[in-house]
């Protein structure tokens, strides 16, 4: 069936808001999407009437809040096909996933002289907690290139991989460049090198398909509020057999099995990982969301935003005077941009009087930029709520604010 897009943007309180008196035009989804009254509902009725501590009581709302909660973890598990429940490590958010790993796999996994490999397209997230444990062991830190198409130089990255290789960790999309990266061949080379692989799926799971068994991923990590669920909420997939070599990341509750005042023993997957009380409301808020995006059909999502990008591509193509970066094909709707006369921030204040919220700066990946020897650059993500109405709105302000510079 045909996507009915006035149906989706009625499901986002967000989308009726106004800015400065005019309609909100909102093109910052890969900062954060908005949610769905579903998914806001959802966090409001375990607020309201169901509230309560999860795992650790033998009360109703106590039992009901875990039945949910773990009902949850086996949504995650089918929506990104994991073999088994217990793969699925809920934390705060992608940089919380890369940190437990980078943490507990230095502790157990990786020693001195060790190589960890990234690319020069990753988000901070997953370059400074690889520094920290990098210097703290002596470990050394390799970055696969970015042609000038801002396509990752897989030529580059076979001559990075050695014995000494033990961790590659990349990005599925590119944050900046919208640049979607070939990880199955990614993983299978690493594989081949003998060493694992960890997925920085933030800007995929909420676009396309993601499936962790099919792509033979070690390690795949995302965040919920990318994908129209609560903020505070992430996940971490692990296989088991590695999950269960590594160390717990945070002690407290929730995570033992017995405690002595001579030492702690353990709890089993996934609960060694989830110390402490959970984000219970974001996890069912993320389920919920993972709903809306299968009510949706993850083809028509990827079909209407694809349709997007060759709108948007087709529009940057007949304006003068702003440059635009990212590969043309294989990509996705995440469009970074500059006015040679302008700062990045300048081009985002002028747009936000206008009702536009885009995003401006580094996006959190300084290296990239250091690498093309820019600045930053405007950006406009697309999400499924998006038209190419607003696409049009914006190459329209775009051409009248070319005359401020
Ligand atoms: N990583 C998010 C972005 O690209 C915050 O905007």
């Amino acid at each position: 069936m045909p996507l009915d897009i006035n149906s989706v943007r009625e499901q986002f309180p967000m989308l009726q808001t106004t800015v400065y008196g005019k309609p909100l035009i909102y093109l910052d989804s890969a900062a954060t999407t908005f949610k769905t009254t579903s998914v806001i509902d959802t966090v409001k009725k375990q607020y309201s009437s169901e509230c309560s501590n999860i795992h650790r009581g033998i009360h109703y709302f106590s039992e009901l809040g875990t039945t949910h909660y773990e009902q949850a973890r086996v949504k995650v598990q089918n929506f990104i096909n994991a073999k088994k429940a217990q793969e699925i490590i809920f934390t705060r958010g992608t940089t919380e996933s890369i940190n437990l790993l980078a943490t507990s796999l230095s502790e157990s996994f990786l020693n001195s002289g060790d190589e960890i490999i990234i690319s020069l397209m990753e988000h901070h997230s997953n370059i400074v907690p690889w520094q920290m444990v990098a210097e703290k062991k002596n470990l050394k830190l390799k970055f696969i290139n970015v042609t000038e198409d801002g396509v990752l130089d897989l030529e580059h990255f076979k001559t990075l991989l050695t014995d000494k290789t033990k961790i590659v960790s990349v990005t599925h999309i590119s944050n900046v460049l919208g640049t979607i990266n070939p990880i199955k061949d990614i993983i299978k080379l690493t594989h081949q090198a003998g060493a694992k692989c960890i997925i920085d799926a933030a800007q995929s799971v909420a676009h396309h398909h993601v499936d962790v068994q099919d792509l033979d991923a070690d390690f795949l990590v995302f965040s919920g509020h990318k994908m129209y669920a609560p903020t505070g909420i992430g996940v971490l997939y692990g296989k088991e057999e590695l999950l269960e070599e590594l160390p717990p990341y945070q002690g407290g509750g929730s995570m033992i099995d017995l405690v002595t005042v001579e030492k702690t023993t353990y709890n089993n997957l996934p609960f060694k990982f989830e110390a402490g009380t959970p984000n219970i409301a974001g996890t069912l808020g993320l389920a919920t969301a993972i709903d809306f995006i299968k009510d949706i059909g993850m083809d028509n999502i990827q079909q209407h935003e694809d349709m997007l990008f060759a709108y948007t591509l087709k529009k940057a193509e007949a304006i003068e005077d702003y440059n635009f970066y990212g590969p043309k094909e294989n990509r996705s709707a995440t469009f970074c941009f500059n006015h040679p006369e302008a700062h990045s921030s300048d081009i985002g204040m002028i747009l936000d009087k206008r009702g536009f919220a885009i995003r401006t700066g580094h996006h959190c990946t300084q290296p990239l930029w250091q690498h093309f020897k820019l600045n930053g650059a405007a950006r406009a993500s697309f999400a499924i709520y998006n038209t190419t109405q607003e696409v049009d709105k914006l190459f329209t302000a775009l051409e009248d604010i070319k005359d401020f510079f």
